[in-house]
């Protein structure tokens, strides 16, 4: 049941310490220095020179953060919303490992997308949450994110637990596939990764997405905007916001706003400006092109960083490794849906038109 808790999704956004700690348990190596899958059979990786991932919704959002670590680590990868794959991916070869990031395990685009990849003689390894799904059957590979049950249809706490299952597979490759080499800050990722359900506690409990909720109903629109990894974050914020606000909510990368969306800016859309990592400085240059046109700013970033003069209210996060910062920022955004989505009186966790598992392409 929901416990305490008024809805699933609350429960589940609390829930991520301990999710994120079985997703973590004894994967990481002692010394901080590896990861070991130890359920996964490396041979699948043989060969192997470049990676495509394959997911829609939220977990393309996963897929796109898991592309960014791998390509940090030097590995040729792309990422492709599933419905497009079998019309866009062009030749696939053995050497090619395919992905497909799906929390059910069940979606039928993803599904597609794998049945392309395997007719066409890729590698496949499926990243899920769901022992047993179909995803897990037909892929040569399963990698398990062990979230547990999520029962609200949006999906929050096995968004994070793909984000580090995808992580920890990209220092997996990092290790294992020639050419690739592996990150100069791995101990430090790996220490942070360890200690992501007490940095994700301290936000859950200390958040005010609440009082920001009910500052910021009745505008038009609400415009996500991130850099690199924090753009990725601005995306998800941005799909779960409008899920289960209904409100109209778009993510887009910083740079790109004054190529077009701009045009859309007023004091009546607030923008969300995720300024975490390296790329915060350029991210809130854009965010500033925003408030020049009387737009609030919401920023989430690390206290002192350089979002938090630049924002009219600001969600902070523990200044920890830049990967895990976006994470935390997500579960501030997270509950910035959850908040506004309360006080609009929404059926948070069976969205209008939306279903747990979209069976149908
Ligand atoms: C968003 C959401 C959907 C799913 C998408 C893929 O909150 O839940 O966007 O992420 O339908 O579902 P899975 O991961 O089961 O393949």
């Amino acid at each position: 049941g929901k416990g305490t808790f008024d809805h699933f999704m609350l429960k589940e956004i609390h829930s991520q310490p301990a999710s994120l700690g079985k997703t973590t348990r004894g994967r990481i190596a002692d010394d901080k220095r590896g990861v070991r899958l130890e359920e996964l059979d490396t041979g699948v990786l043989d060969g192997v020179a470049d990676v495509h991932f394959v997911a829609c919704g939220t977990s393309y959002h996963a897929a796109l953060i898991g592309a960014r670590m791998l390509s940090d680590v030097g590995v040729r990868t792309r990422v492709f919303r599933a419905s497009e794959y079998a019309k866009t991916a062009g030749p696939v070869s053995e050497t090619t490992l395919v992905v497909p990031v799906t929390q059910s395990g069940e979606t039928a685009d993803t599904l597609s997308a794998l049945r392309t990849a395997n007719e066409r003689g890729a590698a496949t390894m499926t990243v899920t949450n769901v022992v047993g799904s179909t995803a897990a059957r037909e892929a040569d590979e399963s990698l398990f994110i062990r979230a547990g049950p999520e029962i609200g249809v949006a999906a929050t706490k096995t968004f994070t637990s793909q984000v580090v299952t995808l992580t920890l597979l990209a220092q997996q490759l990092a290790a294992d596939l020639p050419g690739a080499t592996p990150r100069d800050d791995l101990p430090e990722l790996l220490t942070a990764l360890e200690r992501i359900p007490e940095h994700v506690e301290q936000v859950v409990t200390s958040s005010r997405a609440s009082d920001l909720a009910t500052r910021l109903l009745e505008y038009d629109a609400y415009f996500f905007i991130g850099r690199g990894m924090s753009q990725s974050v601005a995306l998800e914020g941005a799909l779960k916001f409008k899920e289960i606000t209904y409100e109209h909510a778009e993510g887009f990368a910083a740079g790109q706003l004054k190529h077009g969306p701009l045009a859309l800016v007023t004091p009546e859309t607030p923008v969300v400006g995720v300024f975490t990592g390296e790329e915060a400085g350029q991210t809130v240059t854009n965010a500033m092109e925003a408030r020049t046109r009387g737009a609030e700013i919401i920023g989430v970033g690390p206290a002192g960083g350089p979002g938090e003069a630049a924002s009219d209210i600001y969600l902070t996060v523990p200044d920890t490794h830049p990967v895990c910062q976006n994470l935390l920022a997500n579960v501030q955004l997270q509950l910035f849906a959850y908040h506004t989505a309360k006080e609009l009186d929404r059926s948070i966790d069976k969205p209008r038109n939306l279903a747990k598992s979209v069976t149908v392409q």
